[in-house]
C-alpha cells in the first residue's frame, strides 16, 4: 500500500472511532478515538497514547485532543485510570461480558503501560504547542510520582503490575503459573481473572495493601521499560525545572534495575520479576525484548536480542514478524486465539517499539523488513487487532485504531 493510501485508510478509522460529548458523570468534555467501536467502546490508556502518536501524522489537533482527554481522566492523587467509561450508556453490557477491577463505576482502578509522557513530548514535537505541554506537565509529574510511590515500594525502581491487564498483554503464557490457569482458553483465563477480583475485593480501596498482599505481584519487564521511556520523556519535557533531575535518576534506576535483576545472561533475555521475593519467570515472549526501546541499553545486550530472538526463524522471525510469543514456546497459539490473546499474534504496536529502536540503535535493513511486512499485514487484511504470523490473517477486532501507528513507521 502507498503511503497516500495507507493514510486514507487509518484516517477512516481514526475519524470513524472518535467519540465526542461530555459525560454526564463529570461533566466534562471528551474528545478521543476507541481502539473498536464494537468490542472496546471506551477510552483506554495506552491505545489512546499510541492514537495520538498516529494522529501526529494526520490531525495533530486531535492529537492534542486525545490526550488532553485521557489527562482529563487524573485522580487528585496522581493515578489515571486504564479505561475510562466516557459514555456511561455504552457501560452495562461492556461489564456484562468483560471484567475490570475498579472502585468507581466511570473508571478503571488499574493502571496500564506508561507510556503517558512519552506521547506528549511526540505530540509536544510535533505542534510546538507550549499551552498544550503547560498543560500537560503537573499531570505528568503526579502520574509518574504516583507510579512511583505506590506501584514500587521496594523503591528498586521497578514498578509493580498486580493484574495481567496492567501489563497491557492480558493472557500472555508468561501469567499462567502465576494465576494457576488450568484451562488454556479464554474462558479459563477469565475464571482465574475473577478468582484473583475476588482475592481484591476487600482491598481494591488499598493501593498499598493491594501491591504488599502480593497476591499477583509482578515487576513486569515490558511496563517497566515503557515506565524509563516515559520517564526519559517527562526529563526533556521538564528542560531545565529542577523536577527534570528527579526523572532523569528515576529513569536510569529503573534501566538499571532491569539489567541487575531482569537480565539473565544464561538464557540471553530480559525476565519478569514475580512476587516480594522477585523470582524470575524464565518465560521468553515479547515482553523480553523490549528494554530494546531504550536508547542506552548496551550494545552488547541489543546484538544478543537481535541475533538470538528476533532475527532467529525457531523463535521471532516468522513470516509476518514479530510473534508475541516466539514459535518455539510449547503454548504458542499462531492463529485465532478466539480472545485468548498475546498468545501468538503478531500486533502494530509491539512491531512499532522494535522497529523504531532497531532503527535507532543502527539495524536499519532489519527494521525497514519489519515495517514492510507490517503493511503488507494491513494490506492483505486491513486495520485488525493482530495478525497470525504465518498467513498475516486480520484476527480480533477489526477497524482496530492502534493499528494506525504504521503512520508512524
Ligand atoms: C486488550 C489488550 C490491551 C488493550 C485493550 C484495548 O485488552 O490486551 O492491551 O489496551 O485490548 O485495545
Amino acid at each position: 500500500m502507498e503511503r497516500e493510501q495507507l493514510e486514507s485508510s487509518a484516517r477512516k478509522i481514526l475519524l470513524g472511532n472518535l467519540r465526542q460529548g461530555v459525560a454526564d458523570w463529570n461533566g466534562k468534555e471528551y474528545s478521543f478515538v476507541v481502539p473498536s467501536l464494537n468490542g472496546y467502546p471506551f477510552q483506554w490508556f495506552w491505545d489512546s497514547c499510541f492514537h495520538a502518536i498516529a494522529l501526529t501524522h494526520l490531525d495533530p489537533n486531535q492529537a492534542k485532543l486525545e490526550l488532553m482527554t485521557l489527562m482529563g481522566g487524573a485522580l487528585p492523587s496522581g493515578f489515571i485510570p486504564h479505561i475510562i467509561f466516557w459514555e456511561t450508556e455504552k457501560r452495562d453490557y461492556f461489564l456484562s461480558r468483560n471484567i475490570v477491577g475498579s472502585t468507581n463505576p466511570n473508571y478503571s482502578s488499574t493502571i496500564q503501560p506508561p507510556i503517558l509522557a512519552y506521547a506528549v513530548e511526540r505530540v509536544y514535537k510535533s505542534t510546538g504547542d507550549e499551552s498544550f505541554k503547560a498543560a500537560a506537565i503537573p499531570v505528568l509529574i503526579n502520574y509518574y510520582r504516583w507510579l512511583k510511590l505506590y506501584r514500587d515500594p521496594d523503591q528498586d525502581g521497578l514498578i509493580t503490575v498486580i493484574q495481567p491487564e496492567e501489563a497491557g498483554t492480558d493472557c500472555s503464557p508468561k501469567y499462567d503459573n502465576l494465576l494457576d490457569l488450568q484451562d488454556l482458553s479464554n474462558e479459563g483465563f477469565i475464571t482465574a481473572l475473577k478468582k484473583l477480583y475476588q482475592s481484591y475485593e476487600p482491598i481494591r480501596h488499598d493501593e498499598r495493601l493491594l501491591v504488599s498482599s502480593d497476591i499477583f505481584h509482578v515487576e513486569d519487564v515490558l511496563v517497566n521499560s515503557i515506565y524509563a521511556l516515559g520517564l526519559q520523556s517527562l526529563a526533556r519535557l521538564l528542560g531545565n525545572r529542577p523536577e527534570a533531575i528527579e526523572f532523569r535518576d528515576d529513569a536510569s534506576k529503573t534501566l538499571e534495575a532491569l539489567l541487575n535483576k531482569c537480565w539473565d545472561p544464561d538464557v540471553g533475555a530480559f525476565f519478569d520479576l514475580s512476587g516480594t521475593s522477585e523470582t524470575p519467570v524464565k518465560i521468553v515472549t515479547i515482553s523480553s525484548l523490549m528494554p530494546i526501546i531504550l536508547p542506552d541499553l548496551p550494545k552488547s545486550i541489543v546484538e544478543i536480542l537481535v541475533n538470538k530472538w528476533i532475527t532467529s526463524d525457531k523463535h521471532f522471525w516468522l513470516p509476518y514478524p514479530l510473534p508475541s510469543v516466539p514459535a518455539s514456546n510449547a503454548k504458542f497459539i499462531p492463529g485465532n486465539p478466539n480472545g485468548f490473546i498475546w498468545r501468538g499474534p503478531t500486533w502494530i504496536n509491539t512491531n512499532w517499539f522494535i522497529s523504531r529502536a532497531l532503527y535507532d540503535h543502527g539495524y536499519q535493513d532489519l527494521s525497514e523488513e519489519i515495517v514492510s511486512k507490517s503493511i503488507q499485514c494491513i494490506d492483505q487484511s486491513g486495520f485488525r487487532e493482530y495478525y497470525n504470523p504465518y498467513t498475516a490473517e486480520g484476527l480480533g477486532a477489526g477497524d482496530f485504531g492502534w493499528s494506525t501507528l504504521i503512520l508512524d513507521m
